[in-house]
This record gives C-alpha cells, sequence and structure tokens, in this order.
C-alpha cells in the first residue's frame, strides 16, 4: 500500500469518528440542552429518596379540610415540552391547586383583556408580605398589588367576563381543563371547608372596593375565587398545565395553544417575582426558575422551552410553601442545570 493511501485512510477513519457520535446524539435528543431521560430519572429518583422522610414542615390548617390531608402523601412528575411524563410516588392523588390557579386564571384574563390592561387594573409589583395581607392592600399603590396574591388574584377572577357567577365559574373550569390536557373537577369537600372559613378573604374584597380595584360585585369574585382553589389536580396534571407553559402555551399533549404565545413571558415573569409569596426572592436566588406553590401542598416550577416539575407533599414552611417540593425542585434544577439565570441552562459551559 502506497504512503499516501494509508495516509488518507486515516484522514477518512479520523473525519467519520468525529461526525458519528455528534449525529448519534442528535438522533436522541431533540434539544442539545435537554437531558437524557435516563439522566432526569436518576436525578428524580435520588431527590425522592433524599427528601422522602423529611419532616420539616405542617399541613395548613386554616381551611380545616387540608389539616386533615395525609402529611406523608409525596409525588413528583415531570413533563417535557416534547411530552415525555416521568413520574414518582404519589401522583394520582387529587389535591387542591389552591393558589396555583391564580396563574391560569391570570392567563385567563390576558386572553379577554390584553397584557396592557390586566397589567394596569391589578399591576405586578412584588408586595414582600403574606400571601393575604391586608396591610399590603392598604400600603401598596396599586392595592391589588400581583396576580398571584390572593387580593390581587380576587381582582383577577373579578375581571373574568360571564352574564353570571355560574357562567364565570365555568368558563374557569373549563380553560384549567385545557391547559392541563383532560377535564378537571372542583373537590367539593375542599370548597365547602373553605367556603365556611374564608372571611379573611371577604375582608380583602370589601378592602380592594374601598379602593376601586376589584371589577365585579366583590362576595361573588370571593365566591368564583374559592372555587378556583379548590380545583382538584394531581402532579401528573400539574406538571402537564405547567409544561403548557414551557411550551409557548401550547399543551404538549393536546397540540392546542391554550394561551397566547406573547401573555407566557408576562406569566412566567409573575411567577418569579411573586409565585413563592416574601420568600420568591430566596426562590430566585437558589433556583433560578419561575414556580408557583399553592397552601394544598404542589408546586410547579417552569424551565421554559424544556418542560415543567410538579411536586406535592403538603408539610408548608411559614410562607405557605411546601418544604418537600421546594427542596425536591432545587435538587433536581441544580443537578439538572434549569437555573435560567445560568448560563449552563442553554448549554454554555
Ligand atoms: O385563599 C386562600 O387562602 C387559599 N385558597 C389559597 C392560598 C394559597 O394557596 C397560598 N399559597 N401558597
Amino acid at each position: 500500500m502506497s504512503r499516501t493511501l494509508v495516509r488518507n485512510i486515516f484522514v477518512v477513519v479520523i473525519v467519520a469518528a468525529a461526525i458519528v457520535p455528534s449525529r448519534a446524539l442528535a438522533q436522541t435528543s431533540l434539544s442539545p440542552v435537554a437531558p437524557r431521560r435516563e439522566v432526569v430519572e436518576a436525578v428524580v429518583r435520588e431527590a425522592y429518596d433524599k427528601f422522602r422522610g423529611d419532616t420539616g414542615g405542617k399541613n395548613a390548617d386554616y381551611i380545616p379540610y387540608l389539616a386533615q390531608v395525609d402529611s406523608k402523601l409525596f409525588g413528583i412528575a415531570i413533563v417535557t415540552t416534547d411530552n415525555q411524563v416521568l413520574t414518582l410516588g404519589d401522583v394520582n392523588y387529587s389535591f387542591s391547586i389552591q393558589s396555583i390557579s391564580k396563574v391560569f386564571t391570570l392567563a385567563l384574563a390576558m386572553e379577554e383583556l390584553g397584557p396592557d390592561k390586566v397589567f394596569q387594573q391589578i399591576g405586578s409589583e412584588p408586595t414582600g408580605r403574606a400571601f393575604n395581607s391586608v396591610p399590603a392592600v392598604v400600603d401598596m399603590p396599586t392595592h391589588t398589588g400581583n396576580p398571584l396574591v390572593n387580593a390581587g388574584a380576587i381582582a383577577t377572577t373579578s375581571l373574568i367576563s360571564g352574564k353570571d357567577a355560574d357562567e364565570k365559574w365555568n368558563k374557569i373550569l373549563a380553560f384549567y381543563g385545557k391547559v392541563a390536557g383532560e377535564q378537571l373537577k372542583l373537590i367539593d369537600d375542599v370548597y365547602k371547608s373553605e367556603a365556611a372559613t374564608n372571611t379573611g378573604n371577604k375582608a380583602l374584597a370589601m378592602l380592594l372596593a374601598k379602593y376601586d380595584r376589584i371589577y365585579s360585585e366583590p362576595f361573588d369574585s370571593v365566591d368564583i375565587y374559592t372555587k378556583q382553589c379548590s380545583v382538584g389536580v394531581n402532579a401528573s396534571q400539574l406538571a402537564r398545565m405547567g409544561a403548557t407553559l414551557a411550551n409557548n402555551g401550547v399543551n404538549p399533549a393536546t397540540g392546542e395553544q391554550v394561551i397566547k404565545r406573547e401573555d407566557v413571558p408576562y406569566i412566567l415573569a409573575t411567577m418569579t417575582m411573586a409565585g413563592l409569596y416574601d420568600s420568591s426572592g430566596g426562590w430566585a436566588w437558589h433556583v433560578g426558575l419561575p414556580a408557583k406553590s399553592g397552601v394544598g401542598g404542589g408546586i410547579v416550577a417552569i424551565a421554559p422551552g424544556k418542560g415543567a416539575i410538579a411536586v406535592f407533599a403538603p408539610p408548608l414552611d411559614e410562607a405557605g410553601n411546601s418544604v418537600k417540593a421546594q427542596k425536591v425542585i432545587e435538587y433536581v434544577a441544580q443537578k439538572l442545570n434549569y437555573n435560567l439565570y445560568s448560563p449552563s441552562s442553554v448549554g454554555l459551559k
């Protein structure tokens, strides 16, 4: 064999070796920054094992029903923007969505009125106070604060159009169903329990009326809001609702554009700023993902373009956020480089 032939064969082998692995990688992964399924599975399993015995926090008890929910329930679900579903633990248990509903009523209000009107009528400033704070309503220039605290959320619900309270409620429930990709149902016992004890929210609604910052009959608005908080979801359904946001408003299971693409950044910005109430700053610092918690024990976090992780575990910290859910999401987000503010979230070293 001539020296030239040997050299040419050598060059071909080197070039082929350089090309083949990158093609193989491209075939197994839709996005250069999406982690492989086995990697995600391993990390979720690690988080589940690490935190399942954590006994920190306490169930919400100001809504009597929530105090009786089994504190040991623990489920994790991830839904990706290409509709891969990964679940572990108690993912079929239907818990009340609570404040996580506020995100989706905000989305519906923007569908109906557009983001500018919603921003003008509700605002999007952090309160730095508890989610049900009365002083925040008095002190904040907008009074409503933002759509994710109780006062701002009740005002956001009051923006939804309809000939009567039933029509508004049915519209909200149907909208949540489209975001989840399947019909959702009210947990009647949660609704009754909260409706019998929600004097604080009624007071917030009347205070908003004093400032002309509620846009429908105040007690009707509180009642619809109480129903929206009592909608049942399991961890998988909640993860799919989050994945719809991660997927620019298109439900990854049904392919339907349920939330306008241009509204999604406003929703995610609001979640970053107020999704975990007065601990949103610490959450942004440690995790770097838009998220929303509910006193039912759920938290959903969004990795834009990639997917969403939902965790359900009832015991809450002082701010009203699930202790285990925060730990799991922080762990998974860190291991998978999901932090939006980190260059590695877009594949940069
Ligand atoms: O209005 C309330 O107090 C409850 N329905 C919802 C509060 C809530 O979920 C706060 N979240 N962490």
